[in-house]
């Protein structure tokens, strides 16, 4: 047997390393969160979390900014709690998103409103409730919020989503500052959208936003985006209509393997260089980032059930599924996986290729591929990455039960949602 597994931090993820023979999240060992709390579990260090926010926060010193937190990535009221206690906004795209920024303590005037197809239910509840701003996706939207506006006796803030075509180089359902994209009101059609939202009566223009993808690990497209938005500002102002904020959206990208996004306090160096140069860096601006602030503060633990050995694949059967970890499904995405216990005095012949796979019954339903492992079955394993986009995203399919969640806070670790039961998971539903 060769020397020992090496024990180390695992990259781009400070808080979670392994010590002695084990993996941690901050001070607290992994094996025995599996053992108190069963697999699947999800574990997030808020440490992680904050030091990635502490990113945009150094990038924005002396700025006028506010950080909504685009909670779609993992909007687990604990969570929400962690961003709300550190002075961020959100950035939401429905009324149940609104419900938990509330439910979690946050600010409704330092909410955002994105997405295409908010209901009129969704714009009363938040008017009523003072959020900062819509992000209005299409002059459709526009007349509908402003009808709404007038009969609630309200003027609705209002920020159009523009589209400036560029190519943020990620996956293409992730992907969304294109032409061919659902998203924004496109770069040709702006300043007509704009003297539309002014000339009707319950709307407000407050700002400008874009948003053009996510996982984007290149300052290129950021720059290309800022080019255009703020041309796009210049007409619109020329108009004599006033800007007050200029929204930037989220999808800075993480490191999942080997990825080398830029660290958003670099990004944003660039970012304000470009607004100073163009005389808007004294402006009020916003940003929504959503990955990069949890992705990689979160692990999921998953137990190996069963090695299968085959002639073509083996594989290794894990308890956790596409119902938890969706991203592999949907985007072919990769996440590490790693053992939570290295078995030690293993060398590299001991490892076998498996595919990891779970127990739903899907072909699709894979965690990883072509991993090289050394397991056996009752191993605990930990998907790395698992921050954001996999509980938020996670499903019931196969009558599966959703994940428990803790935070872990320094040595503590806090249960911050339980797991659910098969009844959970039909208790809404009735015989006839
Ligand atoms: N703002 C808007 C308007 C968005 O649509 C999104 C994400 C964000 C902000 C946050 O983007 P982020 O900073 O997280 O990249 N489920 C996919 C990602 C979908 C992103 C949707 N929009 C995945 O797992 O990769």
């Amino acid at each position: 047997m060769n020397a020992p597994v090496a024990l180390k931090t695992l990259p781009g993820q400070p808080h979670i390393a392994y010590q002695n023979d084990g993996l941690m999240v901050e001070g607290v060992r992994l094996s025995d969160l599996a053992s108190e709390y069963g697999t699947p579990l999800f574990v997030y260090s808020k440490a992680a979390m904050l030091s990635a926010l502490g990113a945009y926060q150094r990038g924005f010193a002396g700025r006028k900014a506010q950080i909504c937190y685009a909670m779609k990535a993992n909007s687990s009221l604990a969570v929400l709690q962690v961003f709300a206690d550190a002075g961020c906004g959100f950035d939401i795209v429905s009324g149940g998103e609104l419900a938990r920024v509330l439910a979690a303590g946050g600010d409704p005037a330092k909410v955002i409103f994105s997405g295409v197809g908010k209901t009129r239910a969704e714009m009363k509840q938040a008017l009523q409730i003072g959020i900062g701003c819509f992000n209005v996706e299409s002059e459709a939207e526009l007349d509908v919020l402003s009808q709404v506006a007038v009969s609630a006796g309200k003027k609705a803030p209002v920020s159009l989503r523009v589209n400036p075509n560029v190519d943020p180089k990620t996956h293409p359902y992730i992907s969304t500052g294109l032409k061919g994209n659902k998203f924004g009101i496109a770069h040709e059609d702006t300043l007509r959208a704009y003297r539309h939202a002014a000339s009707l009566p319950g709307l407000h223009v407050v700002g400008i936003d874009c948003h053009i993808g996510s996982q984007i690990t290149e300052t290129t497209p950021y720059l290309d985006a800022m080019d255009r938005v703020l041309d796009l500002v210049a007409e619109i102002e020329a108009a004599g209509i006033p800007i007050h904020h200029i929204d930037f959206g989220g999808g800075l990208g993480i490191n999942y393997n080997g990825d080398t996004p830029p660290e958003a306090d670099m990004l944003w160096a660039q970012l304000l260089a470009k607004l100073d140069a163009r005389g808007y860096g004294q402006r009020q601006l916003m940003i929504e980032p959503g990955r990069s602030l949890v992705g990689n503060a979160g692990v999921c633990l998953t137990e190996v059930m069963y090695l299968k050995p085959g002639e073509q694949k083996n594989f290794c059967i894990v308890d956790a599924a596409m119902n938890d970890l969706p991203r592999p499904a949907m985007y072919q995405a990769f996440h590490q996986i790693v053992p939570v216990t290295p078995r030690l005095g293993a060398d590299a012949g001991d490892s076998v290729l498996y595919d990891v796979v779970g127990p739903v019954c899907e072909s699709g339903d894979w965690i990883g591929r072509d991993r090289q492992l050394v397991v056996q079955a009752g191993d605990t394993l930990a998907v790395l990455s698992a921050g954001a986009y996999c509980m938020s995203m996670a499903s019931n399919y196969n009558t599966r039960g959703r994940a428990a969640e803790i935070l872990v806070d320094g040595t503590r670790a806090h249960l911050i949602r339980q797991r659910e039961s098969a009844f959970d998971t039909f208790a809404l539903e009735q015989l006839v």
